[in-house]
C-alpha cells in the first residue's frame, strides 16, 4: 500500500481541477495540433510533460506518469498532445517553446521524434525510432527506452533470457526497437521472422555485430519456414512484435504455432488490452502468455527517471502502478 503525503495529494487535486476546467475551456490551439490541455504557460508552477501521437485520447500515459509524481512527489502535470500527420515537428517545438520538460512520442511520430533530436542516445540510434524527448542545454535529446522496458517486464515476470531461444514475429518499428535490449540480455538464438521476409534479413544485417559480440546465434527465417517441424524446434520466448493483432489476426498459422509452442513457452504479445489470436494460440499449446501493459508501464518508468532524476528510482513502483492499471 502506498502511502500518499496529504501535500502532495492537495497538488493533485488542484492539478485535476485545472484540467477539468481546461478541458472545456481548450480546445484547438493551433491547426497544426490539438492540444488536450497540455500548454506549458497554463500550469505555473509545475513542471510540464506531454505524450504526442495520433490519435492519443485513449492513451493510458498521462495516468501513469501521474501515479509515478504521486509515488515520489514530483510537483508536474503530464497531458496529451495530438499533432496532425505531417506536423509533429511544429507541434513539438511549440510545446518545449512555451516550457514543456519532456515528451513521450507514439505512433505514428517515432521517426519523426528522431528526425527532430539534436542529440540521440546509442540505443535510440540502433532503434532507429525516438519515445522520449527532452530539453538540455536548449537541445532536443531523444531516446528509446520501450527495449528497456520490455526486457524489465519480462524480468519481472521471471523469464530467463540469458541462453534462451528466442523467436520474433516482425520487422517493423516495434521490433527494431526491441532488438539491441534483447541482445543485451545474452540469449543463445534470437529468431527474426516477417511476413516481408527481406525487412527481417535487413534488421539481421543490423543487429549482426552486436549479435556476434554477445555470442548470440541470430537470424531471420520466412513465417512459412516455421510450419516446417523438421527444421523448427520450440521457443523459451516468442514476442509479437507485429500489428497483426489489431487486425484480429496471428502472424502465425495454427501449423507454425503448433511447431514454437510447448508448455515450457512464453509468449509476449505487445499490444495490450485483450487476448489476441497469437496469446490465443500460444495458451491452446499449454504456454504462459502476457500482453504488453507491462512494456508500457516500464518504459514510461525509465522516461520518468531520465527526465526527473535516476535517484528516484527506489521511489517509483512501477509494478504497483501496473497493478493498479489491470484492477
Ligand atoms: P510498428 O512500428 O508497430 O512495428 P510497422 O513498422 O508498420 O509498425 O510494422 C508492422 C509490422 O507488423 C511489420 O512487421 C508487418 O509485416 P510486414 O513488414 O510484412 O508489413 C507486421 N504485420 C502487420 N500486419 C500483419 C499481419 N496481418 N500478419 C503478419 N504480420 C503483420
Amino acid at each position: 500500500m502506498i502511502d500518499w503525503s496529504y501535500g502532495v495529494s492537495f497538488i493533485w487535486k488542484i492539478v485535476q481541477e485545472i484540467d477539468q476546467k481546461l478541458a472545456y475551456s481548450l480546445n484547438m490551439t493551433s491547426s497544426a495540433s490539438m492540444d488536450l490541455h497540455t500548454d506549458p504557460s497554463l500550469f505555473a508552477g509545475l513542471d510540464v510533460y506531454a505524450v504526442a501521437g495520433n490519435p492519443i485520447t485513449h492513451s493510458k500515459s498521462p495516468l501513469i506518469h501521474a501515479k509515478f509524481a504521486e509515488q515520489s512527489h514530483q510537483a508536474m502535470h503530464y497531458g496529451r498532445l495530438q499533432p496532425d500527420l505531417g506536423c509533429f515537428a511544429k507541434a513539438a517545438q511549440d510545446f518545449f517553446a512555451a516550457g514543456g520538460k519532456g515528451m513521450n512520442v507514439t505512433v505514428p511520430f517515432k521517426l519523426d521524434a528522431q528526425a527532430l533530436a539534436d542529440v540521440l542516445t546509442p540505443r535510440a540510434k540502433l532503434a532507429g525510432a525516438v519515445n522520449t524527448l527532452w530539453i538540455k542545454d536548449q537541445q532536443i535529446y531523444g531516446d528509446n527506452t520501450d527495449g528497456a522496458g520490455l526486457v524489465r517486464d519480462l524480468l519481472a515476470q521471471g523469464i530467463v533470457l540469458k541462453g534462451a531461444r528466442i523467436l520474433l514475429l516482425g520487422a517493423g518499428g516495434a521490433a527494431r526497437g526491441v532488438l539491441s535490449p534483447l541482445l543485451d540480455q545474452l540469449p543463445k538464438n534470437l529468431v527474426i521472422a516477417n511476413r516481408s521476409a527481406a525487412k527481417a534479413d535487413q534488421l539481421v544485417a543490423i543487429f549482426s555485430d552486436l549479435a556476434k559480440e554477445k555470442n548470440t546465434s541470430l537470424e531471420s527465417v520466412s513465417l512459412e519456414s516455421l510450419e516446417d517441424s523438421k527444421n523448427t524446434a520450440p521457443f523459451d520466448l516468442v514476442i509479437n512484435a507485429t500489428a497483426a493483432g489489431l487486425d484480429n489476426q496471428s502472424p502465425l498459422s495454427h501449423a507454425a504455432a503448433v511447431n514454437v509452442f510447448v508448455p515450457s513457452s512464453f509468449a509476449y504479445e505487445m499490444l495490450y488490452g485483450k487476448t489476441t489470436s497469437f496469446m490465443q494460440q500460444a495458451l491452446q499449446r499449454g504456454a504462459r502468455v502476457s500482453d504488453g501493459l507491462g512494456m508500457l508501464v516500464e518504459q514510461a518508468a525509465d522516461a520518468f527517471l531520465i527526465w526527473r532524476g535516476a535517484k528516484l528510482a527506489s521511489s517509483i513502483d512501477p509494478r504497483a502502478v501496473l497493478a493498479l492499471l489491470r484492477s
